[in-house]
């Protein structure tokens, strides 16, 4: 089975997929991760980020490893991860990775932009996942400060709002629900609440 989870960031849907993922065992792949490296990877080597041949040729050669580095988690790396994405390029570069990782028997979790759209269109298991833009920035807020960044929460809003606009807007795999995904605002939920209002949807899919 896969399950594939859409939604805008900070919306909770990388909580929600990894919660899906240890409930039916499943491999869970964060493809927001897959943007992120490639990113931070443009960044240090001082590239622009608009320049599409250069961060194909990034993300064409991956290093596996920078997905678990906790660098790519600043709101910089976010920033720069949302630029990259836009390049019909890279998105094709990195498609087959998703593809193959969703292919795993006995089923997968991917969370991202376009894995109900673009990546995994036949998945059994649609979700896309929102929350008020005030709430996710709240959320993004907390997350930057533990993890020690020094951001203010005027910031990080107007961040999100300009990657949300981004994200939405682009030709390749824009951020959109597909037609036949399950949506869940969690704006008033917490994540076992979120986690639920999944499960319960997903049960009466499969009955
Ligand atoms: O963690 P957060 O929700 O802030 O974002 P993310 O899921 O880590 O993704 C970072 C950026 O990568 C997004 O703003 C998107 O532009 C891009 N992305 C994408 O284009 N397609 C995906 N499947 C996943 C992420």
């Amino acid at each position: 089975m896969i399950i594939a989870i859409d939604g805008p960031a900070a919306s909770g849907k990388g909580s929600i997929a990894r919660r899906l993922g240890a409930h039916f065992g499943y491999p869970h792949l964060d493809t927001g991760a897959l943007y992120r490296a490639v990113g931070l990877a443009m960044l240090q080597e001082n590239q622009n980020l608009d320049d599409s041949d250069a961060a194909a040729k990034v993300a064409e050669n991956l290093p596996l490893e920078l997905l678990d580095a906790a660098e790519i988690r600043t709101a910089e790396v976010g920033e720069a991860a949302s630029k990259v994405a836009v390049h019909a390029a890279v998105r094709k570069a990195l498609r087959g990775f998703q593809e193959r990782f969703a292919g795993q028997s006995p089923g997968a979790v991917l969370d991202g932009r376009d894995i109900g759209t673009v990546i995994c269109p036949h998945a059994d298991v649609k979700l896309f996942i929102t929350a008020t833009v005030e709430i996710r920035a709240t959320r993004r807020h907390k997350e930057l400060l533990a993890r020690g960044e020094r951001i203010i929460y005027a910031r990080v809003l107007a961040d999100l709002k300009v990657r949300d606009q981004r994200d939405a807007t682009r030709k390749e795999g824009p951020l959109r629900p597909a037609d036949d995904a399950f949506q869940i605002d969690t704006s008033n939920l917490d994540i076992e609440a979120a986690v639920a209002a999944a499960l319960t949807f997903i049960t009466s899919q499969r009955t």
